[in-house]
């Protein structure tokens, strides 16, 4: 069983589904800590309910991010923390970060920090994933789980689920069709590392069969729901 560390600025919606999944066993993992960098995010709310340890350091006005970073760095670690999963957290990491939480022999040269992104990258990178899809007029949206590099939503794609963007789809309808996505694709490939079944090969993440590693198949990992 693996312990995760979840970063989340928001409401923490992924948060929850990784919450539920571990709990109803669909993910062999547990939620060893939330941390927060708004005071009073609905995620912090929600590790609460769920008797999860929860904490905020806040960031505002925090000027040095690489103390910022290995005072959050050294709370996963106290923790335990195997996996960092961003879910909603509007901070860039350092490369101090991604060092201490850099591949390892068990995570078969993967990255140990992963992030999802609410569209089907490399389309899209950033804020506001459904309102930049909706503005380009593309009739495909959809979500992203990722390793996290030193760019902003540019590492090695895990997983991706493909929505319609429909006639009259708004940000908010949009982006509520993508949502419902994360919160199946996140648990999804999370149980995937648990199980460690993923492996990098350059920027190509695949997916090995259940106990058969050597059976490498490419990522059967691209859905259109
Ligand atoms: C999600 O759309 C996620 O893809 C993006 O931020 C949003 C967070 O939502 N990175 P929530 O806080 O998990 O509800």
């Amino acid at each position: 069983m693996i312990r995760l560390g979840v970063l989340a600025s928001g409401g923490g919606t992924n948060l929850q589904a990784l919450l539920d999944a571990c709990a109803a066993r669909r993910v062999d993992a547990e939620v060893a800590l939330v941390l927060s960098n708004l005071p009073g995010a609905g995620a912090l709310e929600r590790a609460s309910r769920a008797g999860v340890a929860g904490d905020c350091l806040p960031s505002k006005g925090v000027t040095d991010r690489a103390a910022y970073d290995a005072a959050v760095v050294e709370r996963l670690a106290t923790a335990r923390v195997d996996l960092v999963c961003l879910a909603g957290y509007m901070r860039l990491v350092t490369p101090g970060f991604l060092r201490a939480f850099g591949p390892t022999a068990a995570s078969r040269g993967c990255p140990r920090v992963v992030n999802i992104h609410p569209a089907l990258l490399p389309a899209f990178p950033g804020l506001h994933g459904p309102r930049q899809a909706l503005a380009a007029g593309v009739k495909v949206a959809g979500c992203t789980v990722h390793f996290v590099d030193e760019g902003t939503d540019t590492g090695p794609v895990i997983a991706q689920a493909a929505v319609p963007v429909l006639d009259g789809d708004t940000e908010d309808s949009l982006a509520a069709r993508i949502l419902e996505q994360e919160h199946r694709l996140y648990p999804q490939a999370i149980q995937w590392i648990a199980e460690g079944r993923l492996s990098l090969h350059g920027r190509t993440v695949r997916l090995d069969r259940p106990g058969a590693p050597a059976e490498r198949l490419r990522s059967p990992s691209i859905e259109v729901a």
